[in-house]
């Protein structure tokens, strides 16, 4: 056994292993249940913080009020009520009434408050169907049952401002009609409307409240997004609350900085680039003053590839940023570069799915994508362009049957002027510029390039772009 000590007692890590660490997994898988249950936005999650606690308040507050002093008070209404009744009934029953009963009818009139009958007969009607949710039914049967002890009706439904009870006794019927007021505590709903309608007047100003104090936040977010993708930002002001203003004004700096940073990067480059061009042409002239020979030969090949590659960088460098971001349509520029590559005399498949439209630089993707056509053509015989736009992400892939490009060289290819041809031995190798200006590209649009390995045998670069 290695995992005890000399001593025998367990190692402390196992010790760990015990109560303790199984309650904080089950507490942990716990949080993360409700968490995904919870609403994602932070207006819906603002929301259930005020609304929840309220919630909470408000039950207990109504349930103790039910419980405490309703059921109390129309415990001892409906108890009085039916002591009346019974008296009513012991009355009746004890001393011989007139005929029609006018004293004790007289006297529950004006005592009681309510009024007696006799009705002939000894069945009592079908009963009520009883309200699901009914304090004052419950009540009053309960009292009655214990104080009349006789066979009894009542009905705390149909007539809405009355009740009545309807008792047998040993010549007829008694019949009982009584305000609903005398059993039934009846205005302390009262107290629930208010409760209810200030609490919807709290949660309406807090929506307002909230929905101010979110839309910053919002117009944060967007503005990070668009920047991101490459889009235009528009006139973002930080506002709301302090925290978010200056995370809103953290944005902007930043924004600044990084924009900074690339025109001064596309500026010095070009400027690099342009200098070197002057150097290089006195160099081209300079060399056609030299004798003929191999050794001129192989110099004014060299001349010419570099000068390629200037020509390359600058017409990339003169392109970017100065193209603002405009809804283009995907469809068409794919459709467009195919039919140049047909009319070049090549075969390309192509197409689309999804919807066309999406927000982005069309020069610049139009760039992005004929330099991976122009790869593909250039390496194979056959090539498939496809397009697809769906669940926020545009996908654009470039399949060709080439030689493919080794797994441990796809990193390499994107680096600037980096180039497989030359040890491929190929004369019409370009400068190698062509896929550190794509993913270039890509990235300024949010999103990248990825290369591997193709259906059809050689490569497939795949762009993806969110929107
Ligand atoms: N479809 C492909 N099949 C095989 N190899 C490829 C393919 N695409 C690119 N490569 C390899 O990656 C290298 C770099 O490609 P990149 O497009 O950056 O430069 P390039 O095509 O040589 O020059 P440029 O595009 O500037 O004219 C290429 O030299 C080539 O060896
Ligand atoms: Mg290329």
């Amino acid at each position: 056994m290695t995992d005890t000590g000399p001593d025998g007692a367990q190692p402390a890590r196992l010790l760990r292993d015990t109560p303790v660490i199984r309650a904080r997994l089950a507490w942990r898988r716990f949080a993360r249940r409700i968490a995904d249950h919870m609403p994602k936005g932070l207006y819906a999650r603002s929301l259930l913080i005020v609304v929840l606690p309220m919630l909470i308040l408000q039950s207990v507050v109504a349930y103790v009020f039910m419980e405490r002093h309703w059921r109390l008070v129309t415990g001892r209404l409906s108890e009085a009520l039916a002591r009346d009744v019974a008296a009513v009934i012991d009355v009746v029953e004890t001393w011989p009434q007139d005929p029609n009963w006018r004293t004790i009818r007289s006297i529950a009139e004006r005592d009681l408050g309510f009024t007696v009958t006799l009705l002939p007969g000894s069945t009592l009607p079908p009963p009520m169907p009883k309200p699901f949710f009914s304090l004052l039914d419950s009540a009053l049967s309960e009292e009655i049952e214990a104080r009349v002890h006789r066979p009894f009706w009542i009905d705390t439904v149909g007539a809405s401002d009355l009740v009545e009870i309807r008792v047998v006794l040993q010549n007829g019927i008694l019949r009982v009609i009584a305000r609903r007021s005398q059993a039934y505590a009846s205005n302390s709903h009262i107290f629930l409307v208010w409760m209810v309608s200030t609490s919807l007047v709290l949660l309406t100003i807090a929506v307002l409240f909230l929905r101010n104090q979110i839309r910053p936040i919002q117009q944060l977010a967007d503005a990070a997004e668009s920047f991101g993708k490459g889009r235009p930002v528009g006139d973002f002001k930080p506002r709301g609350a302090r925290e978010v203003r200056r995370a809103g004004e953290a944005f902007a700096v930043m924004r600044r900085r990084i924009e900074r940073q690339i025109e001064q990067r596309t500026t010095m480059l070009a400027g690099v680039s342009h200098d070197l061009r002057t150097v290089l042409t006195r160099f081209r002239l300079q060399l056609a003053l030299l004798p003929d020979g191999a050794d001129r030969e192989a110099l004014e090949i060299d001349v010419g590839e570099m000068q390629a590659m200037l020509e390359a960088y600058l017409a990339f460098a003169r392109g970017e940023g100065e193209e603002e971001a405009t809804p283009t349509d995907l469809r068409e520029l794919l459709r467009a570069i195919a039919q140049d590559a047909e009319r070049a005399g090549f075969e390309i498949e192509h197409g689309f799915t999804g919807a066309p439209t999406l927000t982005l630089r069309p020069n610049a993707f139009k760039r992005l994508i004929g330099n991976l056509v122009g790869n593909a053509l250039r390496h194979g015989e056959k090539v498939d362009l496809r397009g697809d736009h769906s669940a926020g992400w545009l996908t654009i892939t470039v399949d060709d049957d080439g030689p493919g490009v080794p797994e441990d060289e796809r990193d390499n290819v994107f680096r600037p002027f980096y180039r497989l041809d030359q040890a491929r031995n190929q004369d019409e190798g370009g400068t190698g510029l062509g896929l550190a200006i794509a993913r270039d590209i890509a990235r300024s649009h949010g999103g990248d390039i990825t290369l591997e390995a193709s259906p059809l045998g050689g490569l497939r670069a795949v762009v993806r772009i969110p929107g």
